[in-house]
């Protein structure tokens, strides 16, 4: 009987992962240049961070988190976000001791139990960046730029940034209030979660994706005119520097995020082509998370963009995930054959070439499909005449054309290169 996969949880296959890591060396390349540092976090945390950083209120913590005990009894939980967990390491290992800007990049899978559908999964992964110990607005630029010299890399057209400020912790409880007070009055209004979400986490009534409640969004408060003095400075300097830069930002003043810790700036990355689940990224700042996970008092922003989004969004664009093709296919017949087939082919990779090999006991003909279908240029064939020869004969597949004894059985990659070369131009 075969076991399937489980719902929500998905291979990659090499056709797509092509696409991956092309996103991933794109990624490794532009935060080359912004000087961050990866760090590699694990999958399981205790359940009790996410709880203290992300919310208990929010959708995450109270509905999705494969949370577990374990045979001791200990919380933990798969991680569904990657913030948390780099806030966890940062207090853990004191970084801001050694570097009192840290600056972090993390590639790796969440878990959040939610309803699967088209870009929606349960294991899905994220590229996430973090910087600690800045609370200035020309941080948030750099990485609100950053993420758009992303999408830039990653070849993303249609993408659009939006922020939003969400004031901070002296600001927000005036605003609070106003919502609250905006929601009471239209209580009959809003759907049944608003209603409860009214009490619990008003702030989550902005975000809201019911007709019945999108409908009376824009008569709620805006954070904007209800943030303080410093806060609005704050963004006004953020949006200045990135236009400055030529980064376009779309100000959506009731954009709020599914997780509690963000202040003050705060974005969305959407996209065309993915229709409902139309964010490719989000982040934001987080001021006093640190803190209250038992680090210093530093400031905190970053981002994470979902990898299944980027590459349907890619898909949608029609860009194509280029699977690497080998320079050579070594085809022998025979065992004598194949074992200087053997022998040429690890010559060949270990000079660092890309090259196939198959099996001495098939035919040449199904070497030859299978060359074909991978789209090899030059097939080697090594027969029976080829090693009582001491030479190898290459098939060049775009000319469809044998050289024979083109070079000796024994034969470095440059050599044959150089002679295949020679031929081509006589
Ligand atoms: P988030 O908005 O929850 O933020 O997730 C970021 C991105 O992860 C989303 O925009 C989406 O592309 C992808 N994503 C989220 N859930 C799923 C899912 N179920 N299936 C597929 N893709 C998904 C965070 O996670 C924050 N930690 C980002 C951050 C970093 N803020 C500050 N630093």
């Amino acid at each position: 009987m075969k076991i399937p996969s489980v719902k929500g949880f998905h291979d990659v296959l090499p056709a797509e992962s092509a696409r991956w890591a092309n996103l991933e060396a794109s990624a490794r390349g532009v935060f080359e240049h912004y000087n961050f540092a990866e760090i590699r976090l694990p999958v399981v945390e205790r359940a009790d961070l996410f709880r203290r950083s992300v919310g208990e209120t929010t959708d995450i913590v109270e509905k999705e988190m494969y949370a577990f005990a374990d045979r001791d009894g200990t919380d933990l939980t798969l991680r569904p976000e990657g913030t948390a967990s780099a806030v966890r390491a940062y207090v853990e290992h004191a970084m801001q001791s050694t570097e009192p800007v840290t600056k972090l990049f993390y590639f790796g899978p969440m878990f959040r139990r939610e309803r699967p559908q088209r870009g929606r999964l349960r294991q899905f992964s994220q590229i996430g960046v973090e910087v600690f110990g800045r609370d200035d607005p020309a941080i948030d630029a750099e990485i609100l730029v950053l993420l758009s010299d992303l999408l830039q890399a990653f070849g993303i057209e249609s993408a659009t940034i939006g922020v939003n400020t969400l004031g901070c912790a002296q600001c927000r409880p005036g605003f609070r209030e106003a919502l609250v007070a905006w929601g009471e009055k239209h209580r009959d209004e809003l759907c049944g979660d608003c209603q409860r979400r009214l009490q619990q986490n008003p702030l989550r009534l902005l975000d809201c994706k019911q007709k019945q409640c999108t409908a009376l969004r824009d008569s709620a408060p805006r954070m904007l005119d209800h943030c303080d003095a410093q806060c609005r400075e704050h963004f006004e300097r953020v949006c200045g520097l990135c236009a400055a830069q030529g980064v376009e930002l779309t100000v959506r003043p009731y954009m709020v995020r599914g997780l509690d810790y963000y202040c003050r700036t705060a974005f969305e990355v959407v996209a065309s082509g993915l229709g409902a689940q139309n964010a490719i990224g989000g982040g934001g700042r987080y001021d006093g998370l640190v803190r209250s996970l038992g680090g210093p008092a530093v400031g905190g922003i970053g981002f994470a963009l979902g990898m299944e989004r980027l590459a349907l969004v890619l898909e949608a664009q029609g860009v194509e995930a280029a699977q690497p093709v080998p320079e050579f296919y070594v085809a022998p017949m025979g065992e004598a054959a194949e074992t200087a087939a053997f022998l040429l082919t690890h010559r060949f990779r270990a000079a660092g070439v890309r090259v196939e090999m198959d099996s001495g006991s098939k035919s040449l003909k199904s070497q030859m499909r299978r060359a074909g279908k991978l789209e090899v240029p030059y097939v080697i064939i090594i027969g029976e005449d080829e090693v009582a020869a001491g030479s190898i004969t290459v098939r060049d597949m775009r000319a469809r054309s044998d050289r024979r004894n083109v070079a000796g059985i024994g034969t470095e990659v440059g050599a044959l290169r150089a002679a295949l070369a020679a031929e081509e131009r006589a």
